[in-house]
């Protein structure tokens, strides 16, 4: 059974867009066992658009031979002997976004190639589906196609919330589907993807089956084919908390051979990959929302598999120090009930609280507690 916690790995749009060539992929998978990202839990090494050849060589897609001389299913075998898993990409219409051939037509043929050449990771894009043709049954038939092959083989559906794919995005055979358009690499991005458009889809997402708020840009600090202005180590901190605690896939988009010290502090937080990882699988949910002339700040909060609750104090303002507090009955705690509250960024115990807990919280940054009742 494939994701049955939400897929973690790495892609390569968001800072190499189309400069991509083998020697980044096998460098990535590399970083991915000398800085602990394989062992903090990524996994898939995934391929953008842009790897393709402009043509079908007899019906069947082939790799663009200058930046992948020795091949695709050569470089999914460098992959997989690192103990990792392989993805690529392509798309529902006739070309994919960068205009390279894609599988409209094909579905059958090109999941047989994706196979053979060892993928485990398909994302399924939306560009070019001829009008008038129904945008979801092109899913299920590339759905079907993946299945038919008898390999497992993650689906990530790539059609940017058009049809609203969380609800019908797992009956196609979808393991993540994207809820929006694409993430830059800027803070009104990230307020606007995953602040303003992920609340009310959590009943959607569960085991097997999640939504996409779209791939990180954690450590991309304005570098790369999606930045625009990028962002301060706060705003990656955000950012990254939100994410883990709407179990969102957590697909890195920076350079990760060339990481900062707070990229990695962040990315291999494993207390809040925990959180993003719990085995109960439920996706968190917005439990309050203020703002004073535009001073926004916002609690989330994800229920754990052993009872406790990891709680997101966001403040989107402008103020530093600004004070944020959940109370228990908002979160359906008894109100007398003492509660451990740790801190995920820290690392440490703050104390035992009843009733409430607040915080002080700078701009664009987060607290990010869970709370375990006591007996
Ligand atoms: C679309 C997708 C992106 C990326 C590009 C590639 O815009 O949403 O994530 O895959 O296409 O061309």
């Amino acid at each position: 059974m494939l994701a049955q916690t939400p897929p973690m790995g790495w892609n390569s749009w968001n800072t190499f867009g189309p400069e991509i060539e083998e020697s980044l992929i096998r460098e990535t998978a590399d970083a991915f066992l000398c800085e602990g990202l394989k062992d903090a839990g990524y996994e898939y090494v995934v391929i953008d658009d842009l790897w393709e050849a402009d043509a079908r060589v007899n019906g069947r897609l082939t790799w663009d031979q200058d930046k992948f001389p020795a091949g695709i299913p050569a470089l999914a075998e460098y992959v997989h002997s690192k103990g990792l898993k392989f993805g690529l990409y392509s798309c529902a219409g006739t070309h994919t976004c960068g205009r390279k051939p894609a599988s409209f037509g094909y579905e059958e043929v090109d999941a047989w190639t994706f196979a053979e050449w060892g993928v485990d990771f398909l994302k399924y894009d939306f560009c070019f589906v001829p009008p008038g043709v129904d945008g979801p049954s092109l899913y299920r038939k590339m759905g079907q196609a993946l299945r038919a092959t008898g390999r497992p083989i993650l689906f990530s559906i790539c059609e940017w919330g058009m049809n609203k794919p969380w609800k019908w995005g797992a009956s196609v055979g979808g393991h993540m589907w994207r809820t929006t358009g694409d993430i830059a690499d800027s803070w009104e991005s990230i307020v606007h993807i995953g602040f303003e458009r992920q609340a009310g889809l959590e009943p959607y997402a569960g085991p097997g089956h999640w939504n996409d708020p779209d791939m990180l840009v954690v450590g991309m600090y304005g570098k790369g084919n999606v930045a625009r202005g990028g962002c301060t180590d706060a705003e990656y901190r955000s950012h990254f908390s939100l994410w883990c605690l709407l179990a969102a896939p957590l697909m890195i988009g920076c350079d990760v051979r060339h990481m900062t010290g707070a990229t990695r502090e962040i990315l291999l937080n494993r207390e809040a990959i925990a959180v993003n990882q719990d085995a109960l699988g439920r996706q968190g949910y917005r439990v309050g929302k203020v703002d004073y002339a535009g001073e926004i700040a916002e609690v989330w909060a994800k229920p754990l598999v052993d009872g406790s609750i990891a709680v997101g104090l966001f403040n989107l303002g402008n103020m530093s120090g600004r004070l944020i507090g959940v109370a228990w009955e908002s979160l359906g705690l008894d109100d007398r009930r003492p509660c451990l509250v740790r801190d995920l960024w820290a690392h440490e115990d703050i104390g035992v609280f009843t009733g409430d807990f607040t915080a002080r919280v700078d701009s664009h940054d987060v607290a990010l507690v869970r709370i375990t009742p006591q007996r």
